[in-house]
């Protein structure tokens, strides 16, 4: 019985050592992000109690590409909160910096990584279109990270290399030069982009398909919170999209208020919804948490206030910070229940009816704590998502492991 389950153990284990590959899949063990596979980078979520760092999540899946063709409405969008306030950043002033951070890295990268919604917030600043940090509408140089143009031109480098992707850009206006606005999105070679205002459904219903905002090369969507802009060709925000409250008002699960600036939430006539999700000042250290259960939880709690309606955009702080699967697992949820009617567009099931799911067999992710499996993951699918082989190499672990406790 024991000769038996022993060579059991040894056919596992070399099954394990010759399927084992260099690259690391979603929560296994690493000590660098080069250890992990494309999409996943070596994170410990220190705020949760967590130990063991392991190979996590920083992409969503392109929602598009899983489910094509749908109604641009009909999709969810990872977005960046201050997209363009990365931290250790310098001014391009020469001046330290003195506003609060939200992201980590540059908006390409942010694009690379299927971000695709960015809020940038613009000012009248040095006679040029700056993007700044600051307080009271006026901008100073020790809040002021950099010329617009300069990202404006990450997203049309972006958008020129993918073809089939579109990006939505939300704009916190507190620019009053004239025409100022479509200057720079001109420079930045950006206004052959823009979906046109006169094309955005002005009473809800449904947004043309993301297939003819790509066959027009309408790919950039662009709101702005001042109202007088239609004619720049800048959609009004509250005319189109509701939000609910940012800050910590927007983090108590128990409601999901609506911004001051926005219809209420459950306001059909907007067919865009944008959750917010950060604290009024940024936590690098807790954000992982925050990224994680609370930000499905309080989804729930805002679908609901939408009159059950998913979010089309989920904004954050440190969008590749998570306990799991974060963000960007938040983004594949509502698209699931967006585009397919399933838990997660994973689970999508190629050309079938609405609510027909392909749900991978549960196995649990490994203990996020070295020893000890008190921190339970967000979500138990996140291990099984798109990496049936992690499921293998857990599986060759626990093995490996109760062999060599058979051993000694
Ligand atoms: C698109 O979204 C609308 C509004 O949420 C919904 O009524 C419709 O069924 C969805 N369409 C598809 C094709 O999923
Ligand atoms: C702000 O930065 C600009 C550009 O570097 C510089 O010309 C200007 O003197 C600075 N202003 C202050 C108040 O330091
Ligand atoms: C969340 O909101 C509820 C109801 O308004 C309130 O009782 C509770 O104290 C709030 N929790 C936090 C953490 O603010
Ligand atoms: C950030 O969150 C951590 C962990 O919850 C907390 O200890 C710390 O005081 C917070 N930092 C700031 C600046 O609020
Ligand atoms: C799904 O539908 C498309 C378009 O009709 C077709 O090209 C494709 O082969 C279908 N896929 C499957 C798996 O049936």
């Amino acid at each position: 019985m024991k000769a038996k389950q022993t060579m059991i153990q040894f056919l596992f284990i070399a099954i394990c050592l010759f399927s084992h590959s260099s690259a690391l899949k979603i929560g296994e063990t690493c000590s660098k992000d080069s250890d992990c596979d494309t999409g996943l980078r070596c994170e410990t979520c220190a705020a949760n109690g967590n130990t063991r760092p392991r190979c996590t999540r920083i992409q969503p899946i392109i929602p598009t590409s899983e489910v094509k063709n749908l109604p641009f409405n009909n999709y969810s969008w990872l977005t960046t909160h201050n997209s363009y306030a990365r931290a250790g950043a310098k001014s391009a002033t020469g001046s330290y910096l003195v506003t609060p951070m939200n992201q980590e890295d540059t908006v390409a990268s942010q694009l690379n990584n299927g971000v695709r919604g960015l809020m940038l917030d613009m000012y009248d600043f040095l006679n040029d279109i700056w993007l700044c940090h600051s307080t009271g509408g006026k901008c100073y140089n020790f809040t002021a990270f950099q010329p617009a143009i300069n990202v404006l031109k990450e997203i049309q480098t972006f958008l020129e290399a993918n073809p089939s992707e579109i990006v939505t850009i939300f704009i916190e206006d507190y620019v009053t030069s004239s025409q100022g606005l479509s200057k720079v999105f001109n420079s930045a070679g950006l206004n052959k982009y823009l979906f046109p205002v006169s094309r955005m459904p002005k009473n809800g219903g449904d947004w043309p398909t993301v297939d003819d905002m790509v066959q027009k090369n309408q790919r950039l969507v662009a709101f702005t919170s001042k109202k007088n802009k239609e004619s720049e060709g800048f959609a009004h925000e509250w005319d189109y999209v509701v939000e609910n409250q940012y800050g910590n008002g927007g983090m108590n699960s128990s409601s999901c208020p609506h911004r001051a600036e926005s219809s209420p939430l459950s306001t059909t006539s907007r067919s865009l919804v944008l959750q917010n999700y950060f604290p009024d000042n940024p936590n690098a250290t807790k954000v992982c948490a925050d990224n994680s259960a609370p930000l499905e939880s309080m989804t729930k709690t805002c679908y609901e206030a939408a009159g059950n309606r998913w979010p089309n955009f989920i904004a954050v702080d440190y969008y590749q910070k998570s306990d799991g699967g974060g963000a960007p697992e938040a983004v594949d949820q509502a698209n699931g229940h967006l585009t397919c009617g399933c838990d997660n567009i994973a689970y999508c099931k190629e050309n079938a009816t609405y609510g027909t799911c392909d749900v991978p067999p549960i196995s649990p992710p490994p203990p996020a704590a070295e020893g000890t499996s008190t921190t339970s993951p967000s979500t138990p699918s996140l291990a099984s998502l798109d990496s049936r082989p992690a499921q293998l190499q857990w599986l060759c672990g626990l093995i490996l492991a109760s062999a060599l406790s058979f051993w000694l």
